[in-house]
């Protein structure tokens, strides 16, 4: 039985790694998350197996409960989820991960200190190496646990509408407060010897971390809160990593490890595409500046044309790009861009899709919206790939995108997008921009496209107005 438990387990381990791997390709993702479920199913099966084997006739009330209930919440809550609330989504799990770590160490110190009243210091009694994972579950799983409710406030408008919290003099603060953490933590592993106190300090650190997570998080704009969200996730493995070590269950540090190293490695490629050092992003205060303008009266020279006169320059079009942004993702309109690049397609015009890797306001957002309306993938063109296509491209068309168009990012070394890479969008022959107005995107600055010759805005909803244009391309 010892050997299937042990099976089992590793299956899982594997399975999570190469469930990880085929996420990294939008061809496979869907795949690497249905192996990455049943690697999550092993791990549950081989766990509940094994403590079968450590206690018999185990009473299993409350963990089938458990299980019945955080199933039910989790499938209500994937099944209703918007397609644009899924940072806030990922941010409330990612929370509750570091939750269940801080809680699984305190169960721990609990059940193995507290309970049998054993007197000494935590490490003498735990061992040094888990006496310390233990420190670091609370601390870590706390910070998660905090920072990412503010997130979630954040990205939900509901804190300050996103906006930055400066608190004065928070950076002494946050230094003392880490100091603290690691003093009490220290006092609590290795300093305390009579139970009361090991209790206090175990008691004093889970509040400095929860503490430290909402200081940590709320001077950081609504703009990089999906790059916090990211970080968050890595801590939340990090979290449960350490937990693993405190309970001795090497897939639960595996699977910690994973997910420690890759919201890592996406927060790292988030700030790339940003061109933001994720010091800069967590020292906080983007966006705080005055934000630009609101409204049509920055601008001069607007262009503008309906959808009739969009469909007849797009009947002779040869070659036509599409760079969907938020706005595609606010209008739902990723099955009507379909229908019209089907047409265009018919009418002998080489359609691709120019995807920018933080466009909308998740990772992947485009690709996942535009997998929905079977896009092949095929067409859709990574940045750096299809940047030098534009000069050859008779027609772009950006639907409901404004940052990641706006080649300010080129120009104006004091605008807060300077270096941030972009679509090179007004390289083409003729621009068409669909969105609503001459609203600001996420950065909340004036974009210059607009005003460029080439350029022409096609305002009102993405989906409506596209619609228009394919009922007038069939008109033609
Ligand atoms: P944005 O710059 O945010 O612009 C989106 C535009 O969509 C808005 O200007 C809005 O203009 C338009 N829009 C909204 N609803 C619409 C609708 N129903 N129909 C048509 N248009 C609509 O989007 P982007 O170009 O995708 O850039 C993303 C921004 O988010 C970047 O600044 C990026 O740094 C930031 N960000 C992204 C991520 C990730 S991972 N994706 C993470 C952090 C930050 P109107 O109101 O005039 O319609």
């Amino acid at each position: 039985m010892n050997t299937i438990v042990n099976i089992v387990l590793l299956l899982s381990a594997v399975l999570f790694i190469f469930g990880l791997k085929q996420l990294s390709k939008v061809k496979t993702a869907r795949r690497g998350n249905t192996i990455a479920a049943v690697a999550m199913l092993l791990a549950m099966v081989g766990t509940l197996l094994e403590l079968q084997l450590k206690i018999p006739g185990m009473n299993y009330t409350w963990i089938v409960g458990g299980l019945v209930i955080g199933a039910v919440i989790g499938a209500v809550f994937a099944i209703r989820v918007a397609m644009t609330s899924m940072p806030e989504m990922v941010a409330l799990f990612n929370g509750f991960g570091g939750l269940a770590s801080a809680i699984v160490a305190l169960s721990i110190f609990w059940k193995r200190v507290v309970e049998p009243e054993t007197a000494g210091t935590v490490a003498a009694v735990l061992g040094t190496p888990p006496a310390v994972t233990l420190g670091l579950s609370i601390l870590v799983g706390g910070i998660t646990f905090t920072g990412s409710i503010v997130a979630l406030l954040k990205l939900q408008g509901t804190l300050k509408k996103g906006a930055p919290i400066l608190l004065p003099g928070r950076h002494l603060l946050n230094i003392l407060l880490g100091i603290s953490a690691i003093g009490v933590g220290g006092w609590f592993g290795f300093g305390a010897t009579e139970l009361s106190v090991s209790i206090t300090s175990i008691i004093g650190l889970t509040a400095i971390s929860l503490v430290l997570g909402v200081l940590l998080v709320i001077p950081i704009g609504g703009a990089d809160m999906p790059v916090v969200v990211s970080l968050l996730n890595s801590y939340s493995g990090i979290a449960a990593s350490m937990a693993g070590f405190v309970i001795n269950d090497p897939l639960l540090i595996i699977a910690g490890a994973l997910v420690g190293a890759a919201g890592l490695i996406l927060t790292q490629i988030m700030c790339v595409a940003m061109n933001r050092s994720l010091a800069n992003v967590l020292v906080g205060g983007f966006g705080v500046q005055e934000s630009g303008p609101q409204g049509s009266s920055e601008y001069s020279g607007v262009t503008s044309c309906g959808p009739e006169e969009a469909a007849m320059l797009l009947e002779s079009a040869q070659s036509v790009i599409f760079v969907p942004g938020y706005g595609l993702a606010v209008a739902q309109a990723q099955h009507t861009v379909r229908e019209l690049a089907s047409l265009l397609e018919a009418n002998g015009a080489k359609v691709t899709y120019a995807i920018h890797p933080v466009a909308g306001r998740m990772p992947g957002h485009m690709n996942v919206l535009l997998a929905e309306a079977d896009v092949p993938y095929e067409q859709l063109v990574e940045m750096d790939v299809i940047n030098p296509e534009f000069k050859n491209t008779d027609v772009s068309i950006v639907v409901g995108a404004n940052d990641v168009v706006n080649p300010v990012a080129h120009k104006d070394p004091a605008s807060p997008i300077y270096g941030m890479p972009i679509l090179n969008v007004h390289h083409s022959r003729s621009v068409f921009i669909i969105k609503r107005s001459l609203s600001p995107g996420y950065a909340g600055i004036k974009n210059e496209l607009f005003e460029y010759d080439n350029a022409m805005m096609v305002f009102g909803d993405a989906k409506k107005v596209l619609q228009g244009m394919i009922n007038e391309f069939k008109e033609l």
